[in-house]
């Protein structure tokens, strides 16, 4: 087996040694990122980034203590998501102007009706997404063992010695997008174009700068043209599952009476809800699975022990995900009074940069936590997919692809380890993930 470089080969940026190295959000910082969380946890678990907040004279703080994080994402009303500043600026700017139109995305527009107060965040998910992509997701485990199969049975094929993969092109990358697209009733045929359209809305995340993944003008403006296109492509899928409704989610969205608001969902709310899918969807399982193949090929006697005990694949999934978060931190939270984490104040109208990823491996809430340990106490209790009322809705989903996908190779792969020609260099931007990552296959012959 070959194994993996040490990090600070793949980056001009130095590996940081001291808080003075500490640059989470520059371009190569990703290969450092797990260097800096032990220097952030020991010496500035709080830490300003100055001027770096929404207005004028205010700073951003990025914390890493799993403590804080969770109590930040569990109040709201103390904590506003960003989500909701947006919103309300925009009501802002109508009322001043009533003939503005919204700035806002389909997916924030949508929030404006179908989700403007607390308790309907709750009814939102309990009515319309649940069914699909929550706990009601197990519906889909026929469908995804099908997609997964589609995509391993050319390089698992029990008749050839040896397979080399390309294992994020032949697997990663497609297995969300089909996933995706199958559940929402979109038609396989239009994959290339929902993968471009999907693209568009990561932008941020991938080419964004700093903390707040800020895009430049023209970016936006080729971003919104080609949302533009998606937007008419959804409304009209919408419009023809509202006449003719099929065995998919957007169908079931042109029917389903909203009991929080006690009527059906209009044809561009359904567009809101598609899109927060679409955005949330594809990359983030991506890169999960990604990870979790490097994982396991840093530690050959692992694939063994899933092998032997299929029980604990489930464990392993959520290992990969706390131990390599692929949203490692996202900055959606402003304080709205004068706070105090770790004995560091923090005033009133500062931006929070929610670092999941270094939370996760805090070492006051887990013992050795740069380890995979299968039988870790509470494995599902990583911050990953945040917690509490705005957590991902689309965790179950992502954990149902994750372990079919691992059940699905470990049946069909006696071996699998990195090919000779990995670069492991990190894509750019707040995800974690490799942009190709070559295996070498032995599929299994019995
Ligand atoms: C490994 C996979 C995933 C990760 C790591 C992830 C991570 C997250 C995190 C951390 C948040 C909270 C953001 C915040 O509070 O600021 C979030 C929200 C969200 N996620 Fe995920 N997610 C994943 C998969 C999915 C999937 C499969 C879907 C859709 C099917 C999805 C849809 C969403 C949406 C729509 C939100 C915004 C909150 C809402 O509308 O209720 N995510 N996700």
């Amino acid at each position: 087996m070959k194994p993996r470089p040490p990090n600070h080969a793949l980056s001009a940026m130095r590996c940081p040694v001291s808080l003075e190295d500490v640059d989470l959000f520059s371009p190569g910082a990703q290969e450092h990122w797990y260097e800096a969380y032990p220097i952030l946890h020991a010496e500035a678990p709080v830490h300003r980034i100055p001027g770096e907040g929404l207005g004028k004279g205010s700073d951003g703080y990025i914390l890493t203590k799993y403590s804080d994080i969770a109590r930040v994402v569990r109040d709201p009303e103390r904590f506003t998501p960003l989500l909701s500043l947006a919103l309300d600026a925009d009501a802002r700017a109508r009322q001043a102007d009533p003939k503005a139109s919204s700035t806002l995305n389909a997916m924030l527009r949508s929030m404006q009706t179908l989700r403007p107060d607390e308790a309907s965040w709750r009814a939102h998910r309990q009515e319309l997404t649940d069914p699909w992509v929550g706990p009601g997701a197990t519906r889909h485990t026929a469908l995804i063992e099908g997609l997964v199969d589609a995509l391993i049975d050319d390089w698992t094929d029990p008749s050839i010695d040896e397979a080399e993969v390309e294992f994020v092109a032949a697997f990663a990358r497609p297995l969300p997008q089909r996933v995706m697209a199958a559940v929402l009733g979109f038609p396989e045929a239009d994959l290339a174009r929902l993968e471009s359209w999907g693209d568009a809305m990561v932008m941020p995340f991938v080419h964004g700068h700093g903390h707040r993944n800020l895009l430049p003008r023209e970016a936006l403006e080729a971003q919104a043209r080609s949302l533009e296109d998606f937007a008419r492509y959804v409304l009209a899928h919408v419009q023809e599952k509202r006449a003719q409704p099929q065995d998919d989610m957007i169908s079931f969205l042109t029917q389903v009476t909203y009991e929080a608001l006690g009527r059906k969902l209009s044809d561009d709310e359904i567009h809101g809800v598609v899109y927060a899918m679409m955005i949330g969807g594809l990359e983030t399982t991506q890169y999960a699975l990604e990870q979790q193949a490097q994982l396991l090929c840093d530690d050959p006697a692992l694939f063994g022990v899933l092998r032997a005990d299929r029980s604990k694949v489930r464990a392993f999934v959520e290992e990969g995900l706390r131990l390599r978060a692929p949203t490692q931190g996202l900055s959606t939270r402003m304080t709205t009074r004068d706070e105090e984490f770790q004995g560091v104040p923090v005033p009133a109208g500062s931006l929070l940069h929610l670092r999941w990823a270094a939370a996760n491996v805090d070492a006051d809430e887990y013992a050795c936590p740069y380890e995979v340990d299968l039988d870790r106490p509470r494995l599902a209790r990583h911050l990953t997919f945040s917690q509490g009322q705005r957590s991902c809705p689309g965790a179950s989903i992502s954990r149902l692809e994750q372990t079919i996908a691992w059940n699905r190779l470990l049946d069909r792969v006696e071996t699998m380890s990195y090919a000779a020609d990995n670069t492991f260099v990190h894509q750019p931007g707040i995800m974690l993930g490799t942009l190709a990552l070559r295996l070498q296959i032995t599929p299994r012959r019995d």
